[in-house]
C-alpha cells in the first residue's frame, strides 16, 4: 500500500478529514457525477459543445467502454511503500504521466476559462496543453504559471506566416512541445451543435489566439468580404454582435461601434485550418522550430509509422474524443497496434475516454507514455473553476497511483502490457 508520504494517502486524508476542518471539496469525485452537476451549471450551448461529439455519438461511448475489454492483474507483496509516478518526455520531468488536453472555448465552461486551468496545471505542475481554439491567449495563460510546463498545439492555418508566427509565438511563452492536430482540417458532423444553430466561433469565442497574433491582424486588413456590409438585424444577429463585441480585445462600446470584431470572426473562418495539407508539409513546419513536434490524432499504424519517417518527435493516439469521424475506432482499441509499430522509437501519448486513474494505468500498460485528460477537466472547470481543475488533477493523481500500488508496482517503468489480461 501506498506510504504515510505518498500522494494518495494524503489526498484521501485531505477528502476524509477536510468536511470535518471545514475545508470541503468543491467536485463530485466520480466521473459520472463530475459530468451530471457539470451539466446543471452550464447553459445548454455550452453543454452540447463540450459533451457533444460527431454522428450517433458511438465512438465517444466505444473511447470508454473499450477499456472496460482490459482488466488488471494485480500482484501481491511487492514492497510498494515507496511508488513514484513522475515520467520524463524530450528531456523534462513531469510528475504524472498525464498533461491537460487542448480544449477549445474553455469560456464555454467558465468565465475563467484557460486562465484558471493555467492557474490550476502550474499549482499542480501538470502541463496544460494551450488550444489553437483558446478564450484566453498564451501570453496571459502563460505569464501566470512562472517554469511550471505548458505546450502549444496547433491547427495548421491557411496562412502559413500564421503557423509560423503561433510557432514563435509558443516559444517565445517557454512552451516545451508544439502538438499538431491533424484530425480537425474540418469540423465533424456535431448534430448537438447543429440542432442548436450554435457554433462558438461566430460568437467570437475560442478565436483569442488569433485576435492577439500579428499576423493575423494583418490578415484581418486584407480579408474584408461581406464583414462589411451591415449584417441583417434579428434578435439573433443583435446577441452574436454583442458577443463578438465582448470577446474582441479592447473596449465594449468601441468594439460594438467597430467593423473589426466581425472582421475578426470572417477572417478566422477563413484561415483557421487547411484541408489541403499532406505529409509533404510537415518539413515546413519542422524547419520552423526545434522545440519537439507531436502529431494529434494519429489512429493508424501506417501513419504512425510516417510521423517517425517525417522526423516527429512523437505522436497522440486520439479521436478528438469521438467528435470527428463517428464510426472510428476507438484510441484505446487502435493503442497495442500503434505501439507495435512504432516500436519504441518515438514516445506515445493517447487520449480519448480517459475518466479514471485505472484507465490511465491501463493505458500506460499498453503502451502509451503518457495520456491527456479532456473532458473531465473541463467539467471540473464548470463547476469550480481554478479549484475545481485543481482537485480533479489530484484526484486522478491519486487514483493512478494507488492502483499502480495496490497493482503491485513502484513506478511507472514497471508497469508492462503483462499486468493486463484482454477480457
Ligand atoms: C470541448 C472540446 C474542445 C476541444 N478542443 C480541442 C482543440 O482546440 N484542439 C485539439 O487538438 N483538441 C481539442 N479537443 C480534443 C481534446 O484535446 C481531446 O482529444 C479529447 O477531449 C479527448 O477525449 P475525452 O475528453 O472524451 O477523453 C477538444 C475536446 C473537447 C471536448
Amino acid at each position: 500500500m501506498a506510504s504515510e508520504k505518498s500522494f494518495s494517502r494524503k489526498r484521501q486524508t485531505d477528502i476524509f478529514l477536510g468536511s470535518l476542518r471545514g475545508k470541503n471539496r468543491t467536485i463530485p469525485i466520480s466521473f459520472d457525477k463530475l459530468h451530471d452537476v457539470a451539466k446543471q451549471k452550464m447553459s445548454k450551448e455550452a453543454y452540447a459543445y463540450i459533451a457533444g461529439s460527431a454522428g450517433r455519438e458511438i465512438t465517444k461511448k466505444s473511447n470508454c467502454t473499450d477499456f472496460n475489454q482490459w482488466k488488471i492483474t494485480p500482484s501481491m507483496l511487492n514492497d510498494v511503500s515507496e511508488c513514484s509516478t513522475d515520467i520524463s518526455l524530450f528531456g523534462h520531468r513531469y510528475p504524472v504521466p498525464f498533461l491537460l488536453a487542448p480544449i477549445g472555448v474553455l469560456d464555454m465552461a467558465h468565465p475563467d476559462a484557460d486562465l484558471a486551468v493555467a492557474k490550476a496545471s502550474a499549482a499542480e505542475n501538470v502541463p496544460f496543453i494551450f488550444s489553437s481554439q483558446a478564450s484566453v491567449d498564451m501570453e496571459t495563460c502563460s505569464s501566470v504559471m512562472g517554469d511550471s510546463p505548458r505546450w502549444f498545439q496547433l491547427y495548421w492555418s491557411t496562412s502559413d506566416d500564421l503557423v509560423e508566427s503561433f510557432v514563435r509565438r509558443a516559444e517565445s511563452c517557454g512552451c516545451e512541445a508544439i502538438v499538431l492536430t491533424l484530425d480537425t482540417t474540418m469540423l465533424g458532423w456535431r448534430p448537438r451543435d447543429l440542432d442548436l444553430d450554435y457554433l462558438p466561433f461566430l460568437r467570437g469565442r475560442g478565436i483569442a489566439q488569433y485576435t492577439s497574433d500579428p499576423v493575423f491582424r494583418k490578415l484581418m486588413k486584407t480579408s474584408l468580404g461581406d464583414a462589411d456590409e451591415p449584417p441583417k438585424l434579428t434578435w439573433n444577429s443583435i446577441k452574436a454582435l454583442i458577443k463578438m463585441a465582448k470577446n474582441y480585445p479592447g473596449g465594449f462600446w468601441s468594439n460594438l461601434l467597430s467593423k473589426d470584431p466581425r472582421r475578426a470572426v470572417k477572417t478566422f473562418i477563413e484561415c483557421y485550418s487547411r484541408p489541403s495539407l499532406t505529409w509533404d508539409d510537415l518539413s515546413f513546419l519542422r524547419s520552423l522550430t526545434d522545440l519537439p513536434i507531436l502529431l494529434k490524432g494519429i489512429l493508424n499504424p501506417n501513419d504512425a509509422r510516417k510521423a517517425i519517417e517525417r522526423n516527429m518527435d512523437g505522436i497522440i493516439v486520439s479521436n478528438h474524443g469521438g467528435r470527428q469521424v463517428d464510426g472510428a475506432v476507438s484510441a484505446v482499441e487502435v493503442l497495442p497496434n500503434i505501439v507495435k509499430e512504432v516500436n519504441g522509437d518515438i514516445p506515445i501519448l493517447m487520449d480519448s475516454g480517459i475518466r479514471s486513474g485505472s484507465d490511465m494505468f491501463k493505458a500506460i500498460a499498453l503502451g502509451a507514455d503518457a495520456v491527456l485528460l479532456g473532458r473531465p477537466y473541463s467539467y471540473a472547470l464548470a463547476i469550480a473553476g481554478k479549484q475545481g481543475v485543481q482537485e480533479v488533477i489530484q484526484n486522478y493523481r491519486a487514483e493512478f497511483e494507488l492502483t499502480m500500488a495496490l497493482s503491485g508496482y513502484k513506478n511507472i517503468c514497471e508497469v508492462k502490457r503483462d499486468s493486463l489480461f484482454k477480457f
